[in-house]
């Protein structure tokens, strides 16, 4: 019998998770192909280090990058690799759950389900990403108590209010850590003259990069293309020069968080300033973002252990009450909104 798998179909990563094993599989939701052929080439890590840097004739793209299934065909082609990868060629075909941004469309969830048939999954079932977080993040959902998931990916920040196994209320923004990269970019243009790629920014966000003071000013030689000489040149950014260059996303993020907490019911939001506030997904490790959070709501905020790791294992936990989903569409926000 094939072995049950559940998929974190992230935008920067794909993470799958086998019954009985956990997480096996964690590879950058990249593809390459041949540009005049249109053959796959590679999938994944080793897709991953051709971005950027392909010859003519290859193309490697991000098929989720905004969270949502923007290239179906490739989307699709990508599962299938990472399917056979964990479960292998097999007659048996596995059941699998994916996890999809709480804010997507019926014509969205359509296509991951599809996508997942067609990638050889006997049945696929959807589970929320918030809900999934938290119930990696070690929270009992099931319970009438509310609690508050702020999960930031690469292309998606989710935040979302949970009470009885459902999300209560949600934001789905397509800002996150990619847009901390872009904004990075912006800002060595703008102040410095400096052209640096998108890797380079990233390097950034995560070594000296701050959305709230640092202890102590750390300091990173960076290098880049002069715009003006068009000459290779270095210059020393500052932690809280990062903070002016995260400044625009990261309001916007804090205004989700504030719109989400509005919106939600007293009883409930009694409940998240007592239960705290749980961080997940790989955008939310820069630094100082619980105390950002922690200082503008008022509300304790924690990042869950293992933040990158969180939508994963709760999928792969949530394997074990297969038994009890209904297949297909299960979008619980919207069957909510429907009754
Ligand atoms: N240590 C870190 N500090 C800051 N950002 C990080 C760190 N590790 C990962 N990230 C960022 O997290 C994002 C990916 O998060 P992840 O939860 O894996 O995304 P997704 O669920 O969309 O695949 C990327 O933008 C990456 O740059
Ligand atoms: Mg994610």
């Amino acid at each position: 019998m094939a072995k049950d798998i559940g998929i974190d179909l992230g935008t920067a990563s794909v993470l799958v998770f086998v019954r009985g094993k956990g997480i096996v599989l964690n590879e950058p939701s990249v593809v390459a192909l041949d540009k005049n052929t249109g053959k796959l080439l590679k999938v994944g890590e080793e897709a991953q280090a051709m971005l950027g840097r392909t010859p003519g004739n290859i193309i490697a793209i991000r098929p989720l990058r905004e969270g949502v299934i923007s290239d179906y065909d490739m989307t699709e082609r990508m599962l299938r690799e990472f399917i056979h990868k964990v479960a292998g060629v097999s007659v048996f075909k596995p059941r699998v759950i994916i996890c999809v941004p709480s804010g997507i469309t019926e014509v969205e969830e359509r296509a991951v389900i599809d996508a997942g048939i067609s990638a050889g999954a006997r049945k696929v079932y959807l589970i929320e990403e918030p809900v999934a977080a938290a119930i990696g993040a070690g929270i009992d959902i099931a319970k009438p108590d509310g609690h508050m998931v702020v999960d930031i990916g690469g292309g998606t920040a989710d935040i979302a209010v949970i009470s009885l196994g459902g999300v209560v209320e949600s934001a789905s923004i397509k800002i996150a850590g990619d847009q901390l990269n872009e904004a990075v970019v912006k800002y060595m243009r703008r102040k410095h003259n400096l052209l640096v790629g998108e890797r380079t920014a990233e390097e950034m966000k995560k070594q000296i990069g701050c959305v709230f003071p640092k202890d102590e000013e750390e300091i990173m030689d960076v290098k880049g293309r002069c715009l003006l000489t068009g000459l290779p040149k270095v210059v020393a950014v500052s932690s809280t020069e990062m903070m002016d260059a995260f400044e625009e996303p990261v309001e916007r993020i804090m205004e989700a968080i504030h719109s989400v907490l509005e919106r939600t019911p007293p009883e409930l939001v009694a409940d998240i300033s007592t239960n705290g506030i749980v961080m997940t997904g790989g955008g939310s490790l820069v630094s100082g973002f619980d105390k950002l959070v922690t200082a503008r709501t008022g509300i304790h905020t924690i990042i869950a252990e293992d933040a990158i790791s969180c939508v994963a294992l709760g999928t792969g936990m949530s394997l074990e009450t297969l038994g009890n989903m209904q297949e297909g569409t299960m979008n619980l926000s919207r069957r909510k909104q429907m009754s």
